[in-house]
């Protein structure tokens, strides 16, 4: 009793509540709206779960805000493929939201996206399969009571969908765990003599960076169990400008900042330089530009925008302005501090200094260099 009353505070001033306790009453609407057939234990059906990734209007009125903003398409994929018996694998370049969109599907799906595996080089077999309560195994022997069940266990016998994250950092004997695991849908536990079957419901979810250097590569049986979807980079600059706008007053509001007025200058700004950089090309499409090492993801420009944000809000009057946002370009861009060094400056010198409109973040990109 204590422990949950504990759990519902810390829940409330979670820092970054999990998506089915900010969303809960997007998704009470749904659930209440939806008439079609649900897949066993699935808490939405098929087509209510991706109206909630993409926002729109339920019969009685209620807004579901667009959680993901990219091609539908890929989200019913995804979403279909979690109500058959093959496992979803969405892949992608960094920042382009595909732990965003795992964790929002779980919510959806199976009401809960806490039942996670995070992929690293050390991640153990038993994160994926069980381990063992070392002392009531020492005191009583190998029992239930002693069996320490790992998320994907969980999730099998409860019928949810399971999380995987950076499934390629896992090293390769303890992802062909997962090969018997999404195969034969059981998990045997031989000092038990016993076996957990998956329920209906069960299903997984990983992601993957086809980014990451020095990783494990997928093996092909594994592949094999996989529907891959990947997530493309935002299309337009509208397209970015639109998500990183909606992200920035999500993420504000969790901070307590103050909504900034005329923000949309500078978002617009940040992406552009971002997709000018990331590109290799201006706008116009006329200067040729080097790009710089890293990523310049949409995650990247959020958190720009973010940190721009507690600038002006704190030691600003809170309207975001160029001095606020060119710190953080220049952090994101300056990776590596010779070779990106002269790509920025090449870029402020030959872009920023020229554009119409322009002087006052080209003022502050110089003082920021300094
Ligand atoms: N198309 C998009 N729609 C909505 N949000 C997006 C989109 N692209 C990026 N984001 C936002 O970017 C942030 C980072 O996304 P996330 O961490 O899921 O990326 P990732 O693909 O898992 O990256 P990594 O490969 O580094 O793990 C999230 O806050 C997410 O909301
Ligand atoms: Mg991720």
């Amino acid at each position: 009793m204590t422990v949950s009353v504990q759990t519902d505070a810390v829940g409330r001033d979670a820092l970054r509540p999990h998506a089915e306790h900010t969303f809960a009453a997007e998704l009470a609407a749904l659930a209440a709206a939806d008439d079609r057939p649900r897949p066993a234990r699935w808490k939405l059906s098929p087509w209510a779960v991706s109206t909630y990734l993409l926002g729109g209007t339920l019969p009685d009125g209620t807004l579901v805000t667009p959680k993901y903003v990219g091609p539908r398409r890929l989200v019913e994929v995804a979403v279909a493929t979690l109500a058959t018996d093959r496992a979803l694998l969405l892949l992608g370049v960094p920042g382009t939201a595909k732990t965003w969109v795992s964790e929002h599907l779980a919510a959806a799906v199976s009401g809960d996206s806490t039942l996670l595996v995070q992929g690293t080089a050390g991640t153990p077999e038993e994160a994926v399969r069980y381990g063992w309560n070392y002392a009531r195994l020492l005191a009583h022997g190998p029992s239930r009571e002693a069996l320490v069940p790992s998320p994907v266990m969980r999730a099998m016998a409860e019928g949810m969908t399971v999380r995987v994250e950076e499934l390629t950092r896992i090293p390769a004997d303890v992802q062909d765990a997962l090969i018997t695991i999404l195969s034969e849908k059981t998990l045997p536990v031989p000092e038990l003599a016993e076996e957990v079957q998956a329920v209906r419901g069960f299903n997984l979810v990983a992601t993957a960076n086809d980014r990451d250097r020095g990783v494990n590569e997928l093996s092909s049986a594994l592949r094999r169990r996989f529907n891959t979807v990947v997530l493309p980079l935002p299309a337009t600059p509208e397209a970015e400008v639109d998500i990183v706008s909606r992200r920035v007053a999500q993420i504000g509001h969790s901070l307590d900042l103050p909504p900034a007025p005329d923000g949309m200058a500078e978002i617009r700004r940040v992406v552009t330089v971002f997709r000018e950089l990331r590109d290799g090309v201006t706008t116009d499409g006329r200067t040729r530009l080097k790009s710089p090492s890293g990523t310049l993801s949409t995650a990247e420009a959020i958190s720009v925008v973010t940190g721009g944000l507690a600038l002006a809000a704190h030691f600003g009057d809170g309207v975001l302005r160029p001095g606020d946002v060119a710190a953080g370009i220049l952090g994101a861009v300056v990776r590596d501090p010779t070779a990106d060094r002269l790509v920025w400056q090449e870029y402020v010198e030959t872009v920023v200094r020229e554009r119409e409109g322009w002087k006052d973040f080209y003022r502050a990109c110089r003082e920021a260099a300094e």
